[in-house]
């Protein structure tokens, strides 16, 4: 098989710092150019690191040509509350960083091209109780608007152009190595980092919402399934569903309340309760699991174990 060197575009970030690792272990750390607008930090600063601007267009093909890149993984996005507050920045770079890309993988001859997409593609008059991978989808911010659209560019250039994109709609994604990037499912990643450090933790979203959640490892690795799995299974070139719990934030701090007793959490909703209240509670992901196999591994509890036990190495 040809030597695969992979771009990942963004790999600074909450979920580009794992996926990278991940990435390292499978294709070696040689071949996987992490990239990113900011410095490397942690682990990618050992490894094979660059500044890229996805938006810069010259750069940017000049980089994959040098490179001989054959794989581009492109993360970089701005996410549900702050896209909020700058709708313009969050469009140009959600979709003209993604139209750059997969330009590039025409003009390249990029093997595979990963994308995500998110369950805030989804809206208000979505079904919201195990969401189908094929409903209703009525998003009401320029995040999700961003992905819905960015779902047809996917298959667009897939049916037209050829490229062998893939991409998951992925729920909130919860991990402790690496601060999240202002999305509405955060609360669930500062409540760990809170629970140790203080012993409390004010939330903003109410007791009761439930939302679509899932540990980076999953996430991680439903990722590398997708990407490893053979062309033809790969039914879905829109974006496939992708589930493995999910809660409320009155049962998160109940589960860590279980490991530190004194642990209280307050509650003070703001504009990220109705963003919340717009997306699915749980998500149907059985195209997944029947294409290409996609099963999770972690539940609220297997999570809550493993960030407590390694989080506090980390403060
Ligand atoms: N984190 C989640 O819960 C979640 C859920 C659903 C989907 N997603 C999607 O997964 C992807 C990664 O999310 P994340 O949480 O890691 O985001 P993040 O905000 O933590 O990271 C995005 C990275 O992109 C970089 N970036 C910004 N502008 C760039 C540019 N012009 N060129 C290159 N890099 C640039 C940022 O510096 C940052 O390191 C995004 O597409 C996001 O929409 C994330």
């Amino acid at each position: 098989m040809k030597q695969q060197k992979i771009l990942v575009i963004g790999a600074g970030g909450q979920l580009g710092s794992e996926l990278t690792q991940g990435l390292w272990n499978i294709h070696g750390k040689q071949n996987v150019i992490a990239t990113d607008i900011k410095e490397a930090q942690g682990v990618l600063a050992t490894g094979n690191f660059e500044i890229l601007d996805v938006l810069k267009t010259d750069h940017f093909n000049d980089f994959i040509r040098k490179n001989n890149i054959t794989q581009i993984y492109h993360l970089a996005a701005v996410l549900s509350a702050t896209g909020e507050k700058n709708p313009k920045l969050a469009w140009h770079l959600n979709m003209d960083g993604l139209i750059q890309v997969l330009e590039a993988a025409v003009e390249h001859k990029i093997e595979k091209v990963y994308w995500p997409s998110s369950i805030a593609a989804f809206g208000p008059t979505t079904p919201k109780i195990k969401t189908p991978q094929d409903t209703v989808m009525d998003p009401t911010t320029i995040y999700g608007i961003s992905k819905q659209a960015g779902e047809r560019w996917c298959e667009w250039y897939y049916k037209n152009r050829g490229v062998d994109v893939r991409s998951l709609r992925y729920p909130g994604l919860i991990g402790y190595k690496t601060k999240p990037g202002g999305g509405t499912t955060d609360y669930a990643v500062d409540i760990f980092f809170k629970a140790l450090t203080d012993k409390k933790f004010e939330c903003f979203l109410k007791p009761d919402t439930y939302l679509p959640m899932m540990y980076m490892d999953d996430a991680v690795k439903a990722t590398l399934d997708l990407m490893e799995a053979p062309a033809e299974k790969i039914k879905i070139r829109s974006s496939y569903n992708v589930s493995s719990m999910s809660f409320c934030p009155s049962e998160i701090a109940a589960e860590i309340k279980k490991h530190i007793p004194e642990f209280e959490i307050t509650y003070n909703p703001d504009f990220r309760q109705s963003i919340a209240d717009s997306w699915p509670k749980s998500i149907n992901d059985s195209p997944a699991r029947i294409d290409w196999g996609w099963e999770p591994q972690f539940d609220l509890d297997d999570m809550t174990r493993d960030i407590l036990k390694n989080l506090p190495a980390l403060l």
